[in-house]
């Protein structure tokens, strides 16, 4: 028998096919210059690992050491052609953090060079099976629902970038309108960034940091919560070049819809971005920027105080232009069928009136919640908190500065209305709308655990937000956050994670059609989560029960950040 040498260096590559929590798939492939007839191999990985085997046919691992080492090869005749041959192989791993890579490999005893991908630099975190008796690790679940955010990062990423699959994306963002508007956070599965929905999320990150930090502080996650926010910021500043200047969405929502792939592939062109101005005002998005604004002042004032008060100039002339000039953004911004203003944008000026006046204490702003809580009947029960709807959470704000009780009345009907009268599933989850169940339950959690924090029937809104958020990570039946507890949803949809390691290419086809899991996991995302009767599937093809957003984190990671608080002041129900 003849084995013919050999394998080239230069061209050895490793893939990573897929990749979750303490295992993934790889496959080594390499130029092979002559015919072989059977072969062996040597693999060397970084660390221990607990199981390796082989994928390609007809092959046998003969010995290993250490878990470290494996000697494997071709069961007796096994004819491989001149070109291009590939190793396919999996791995199973103790999760703590890091991924064991090849470092090291041998084909017929030529070394090969295994670097053609560099080694993933990712600070995973590790998550622990939830204990028994729903004792969920609301600290773990804050971690990685900052990844998520992380995940969700457009432009250039920084140096401390975790998500190993993610790189620079859209540098050249806002070039058509001659600004740069590069950074800030895609929405959901898609790569649109939406202005409003990107206010809101951060004004209620801002909020659940302002007033639980000690719950992130508690779960070493303050800079990271930190940097989420100022991300968005940054992006936001960028965006409100002139006073009377704002963006408020950037890429076409249809061209971007009709296209799968990973956002560092973009290949339509370049993406066109509208704005609000005095002759085409958008009073919703400008007065949710000041809110997101005022409130980001909060998080700074004692961190870097220069930052915030630019911070807090945006939020007062964003206010001012909202106030002045009033019209729904929806008409001078292609939102229209993705983020409508339903609710109108009284409920954002009274919201932005109240975080500015919390931000300055100055009786202008006061007075001007005022003048907007009887222009548009502020005083109403809401019948949600979301992105369009803010009236419940300006009901408890205004409560928690002024402790006046015409704010209280409406903020305690909409906590007792949810808890005692809301339509839920039969599993308990209080049930809003099919399209993102969760995150409604989320965000209505993190408005009654505020209202708790202030004193108000405390024990019995906590004991409610709590078995909403607990249905979420397990109590429902299975987790609903991606990479966490038992039995999560595996195929959310997302672009990114849906597609395989770079070089392989991406597009419909294999990416948003993959039968198999995400390729990568998208750790931290909660799924939009099931219809009345606790229905749902993991199905990356169902955009109502299983996209991820921006905004479905934000109130959840806030309620997350609330009952870390409270577990660390042994107060939890
Ligand atoms: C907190 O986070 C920092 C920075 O990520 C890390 O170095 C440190 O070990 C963490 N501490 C704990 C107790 O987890
Ligand atoms: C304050 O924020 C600005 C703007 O992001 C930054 O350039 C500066 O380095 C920050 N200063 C400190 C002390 O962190
Ligand atoms: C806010 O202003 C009022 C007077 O308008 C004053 O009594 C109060 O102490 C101020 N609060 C803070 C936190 O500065
Ligand atoms: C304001 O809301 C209250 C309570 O829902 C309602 O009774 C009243 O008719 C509303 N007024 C206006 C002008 O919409």
């Amino acid at each position: 028998m003849t084995v013919l040498c050999c394998a080239s260096v230069s061209l050895a590559r490793v893939e990573y096919i897929r990749h979750s929590q303490g295992y993934y798939e790889a496959k080594l492939t390499f130029r092979v210059e002559a015919p072989v007839e059977q072969w062996s191999s040597r693999f060397q990985f970084e660390s221990s690992i607990q199981n390796f085997t082989v994928r390609t046919p007809n092959t046998q691992v003969f010995n290993s050491s250490n878990g470290i080492t494996y000697n494997f090869g071709s069961v007796g005749y096994f004819p491989i052609a001149a070109g291009e041959w590939a190793i396919e192989f999996s791995v199973s791993y103790e999760d703590t953090g890091s991924m064991p890579q090849l470092q090291y490999a041998t084909f017929n005893g030529k070394d090969l060079d295994t670097s053609y991908v560099p080694p993933p630099t990712t600070t995973m975190r590790p998550t622990k099976p939830p204990p028994s008796g729903g004792d969920y690790h609301y600290d773990e679940v804050i971690a990685i629902s900052l990844e998520f955010y992380e995940a969700q990062r457009s432009g250039k990423l920084p140096s401390n970038n975790r998500i190993w699959w993610r790189g620079d994306s859209f540098l050249d963002d806002g070039q058509l309108n001659g600004v740069d508007l590069s950074g800030g956070y895609t929405d959901a599965a898609d790569l649109v960034k939406f202005g409003f929905a990107l206010v809101s999320t951060t004004t209620v990150l801002n909020w659940g940091l302002v007033d639980f930090l000690q719950g992130y502080n508690s779960a070493n996650q303050t800079g990271y919560a930190e940097d989420a926010v100022k991300w968005a910021l940054d992006f936001l500043i960028k965006a409100h070049p002139t006073s009377h200047e704002f963006y408020g969405q950037v890429a076409d929502a249809d061209i971007d819809h009709a296209w799968w792939g990973r956002p560092e592939d973009w290949d339509q062109g370049l993406r066109q971005s509208w704005k609000i101005t005095r002759d085409k005002p958008g009073s919703e998005l400008a007065a949710e920027g000041a809110a997101a604004f005022a409130s980001g002042y909060l998080v700074f004032k004692n961190r870097n105080s220069s930052y915030a008060q630019q911070l807090l100039r945006h939020a007062k002339e964003l206010y001012e232009f909202a106030d002045e000039y009033r019209g729904t953004y929806t008409d001078a911004i292609p939102a229209g069928g993705f983020y409508d203003s339903w609710s109108g944008y009284g409920d954002e000026l009274g919201w932005a009136a109240s975080w500015l006046y919390r931000a300055t204490n100055e009786s202008k702003y006061l007075q001007d919640v005022n003048r907007h809580w009887a222009e548009f009947n502020l005083s109403r029960r809401a019948d949600k908190f979301s992105w369009d709807d803010k009236k419940a959470g300006l009901q408890v704000l205004m409560y928690k500065l002024t402790k006046e009780e015409k704010y209280l009345t409406p903020a305690t009907q909409f906590c007792d209305y949810m808890k005692n009268s809301q339509q839920r599933t039969p599993k308990g989850l209080v049930f809003i709308q099919e399209w993102g169940s969760l995150r409604h339950a989320a965000n209505i959690a993190f408005i009654c655990l505020n209202l708790a924090e202030l004193g108000v029937k405390s024990a019995e809104y906590r004991e409610f937000a709590k078995e909403q958020i607990h249905y979420a990570l397990g109590d429902g039946g299975r987790s609903y956050v991606v990479g966490y507890g038992e039995n999560p949803p595996q195929r959310p949809r997302h672009r990114a994670s849906s597609c395989p390691h770079r070089p392989s290419p991406c597009n419909r086809q294999n990416g948003l059609y993959n039968p198999g899991p995400n390729y990568f996991t998208l750790y931290g995302a909660l799924v939009g989560g099931p219809g009345l009767q606790d229905d749902y599937v993991d199905d990356r093809d169902d955009y109502v029960k299983n996209e991820v957003a921006i905004d479905y984190n934000a109130g959840f990671q806030g309620a997350l950040a609330a009952l870390q608080k409270l577990k660390i002041n042994e107060q939890l129900p």
